[in-house]
């Protein structure tokens, strides 16, 4: 004979398979308008998760059967909240210019001028501008010096840079990386506007003018591969061992892997063989701005930039290239 209340039962644990046999129960009483008790609901629920017991499920087949669990509210792991972290493949077979640190509007006219000419002259199939392109100055947190403080003034300059690097190089691929100091931006809408810190037109490609010049923009501190070489701003390692003697060698003890970065303002390179002789080459980018600024007169830094050659299969030659006081440039 039909039993209308079955059917419902066998309903509900169809559409909700894996919820509590408990709070399905309830709901049962409620949908069989309280026809039958909690107790009387909770038994059918178990009969069609056949999981009340071996008398029983012989004489009722469960309609979803399911492995007897502990009664009660069952807990399941919370999603997760973190995002993928990926690098930017360049897809590029060919040469691949790197400047890094020009800090615009405190770049070196010389040695950027230099540079760009070099690359020019060899040919170079894609650009990356690697990081501390820009210094954001004005919307820095540290301790500024009125005089300097033009925010509009450096937007000018820093679209003027753009727009000059995009006629330098019309026809090839250009991206640009953020670095520290191109974080400045974010943290600066966070503090000032954060409803709409994430609106697309307040993101750095539509305020540098970088999508009106087909130039890419990678943040969110991803490598960039250049072939198998990872390409780094520098800063994306963190705080402590990454500001010593030999910026190639403390990227290698932090990262034991190949990589390129800049950053740090200085030229460098370092390379050290595995037991099997398999080596590891980390290399640093000199910078390409003022070498005396007001906020650290004495220094280490040098002029410098790199051009990458990537091989079909991925392998690859770094130039690592000085720029010398007068604009001459110089390998390393
Ligand atoms: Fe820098
Ligand atoms: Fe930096």
């Amino acid at each position: 004979m039909p039993d209308p209340i079955t059917d419902l039962a066998r309903d509900l644990a169809a559409r909700f398979p894996k919820a509590p046999a408990r709070t399905l129960a309830r709901r049962l009483v409620e949908e069989a308008n309280g026809a039958i008790t909690l107790e009387q609901a909770r038994g059918r629920m178990r009969g069609q998760f056949g999981v009340c017991g071996a008398k029983n499920r012989k004489r009722q087949k469960p309609s979803v059967p399911r492995a007897p669990r502990r009664a009660g509210v069952v807990y399941t792991m919370p999603p997760t909240k973190a995002e993928a972290w990926t690098p930017y493949d360049m897809g590029i077979v060919g040469t691949i210019g790197v400047l890094s640190d020009i800090h615009v509007p405190y770049h070196s006219e010389i040695a950027l001028g230099a540079a760009v000419e070099d690359l020019k002259s060899s040919g170079i199939d894609a650009l990356v501008l690697n990081g501390d392109t820009v210094d954001f100055y004005a919307i820095s947190r540290w301790t500024k010096n009125p005089k300097h403080r033009n925010f509009r003034g450096e937007l000018e300059q820093i679209r003027q840079l753009v727009a000059w690097l995009r006629q330098e190089f019309p026809s090839i691929p250009i991206v640009f990386k953020t670095g520290n100091h191109e974080e400045r931006w974010a943290h600066w809408l966070w503090a000032h506007a954060p409803e709409i810190s994430d609106e697309p037109e307040m993101g750095l490609s539509a305020w540098l003018y970088l999508d009106r010049h087909d130039i890419t923009l990678v943040d969110n501190q991803r490598p960039i591969l250049a072939g198998k070489l990872p390409i780094l701003h520098g800063h994306e390692k963190g705080k402590g061992i990454s500001s010593p003697v030999n910026q190639a060698r403390g990227a290698f003890m932090r990262l034991h892997h190949t990589v390129l970065e800049g950053h740090g303002h200085r030229t460098s390179g370092h390379c050290e063989p595995d037991m099997w002789g398999s080596e590891v080459f980390c290399w640093s980018t000199g910078c390409l701005c003022d070498l005396r600024p007001e906020y650290a007169r004495l220094n280490k830094w040098n002029h410098g930039f790199a051009a990458v050659t990537v091989d079909a299969d991925g392998g690859f030659d770094v130039s690592n290239q000085r720029v010398t006081a007068d604009g001459r440039v110089r390998s390393s």
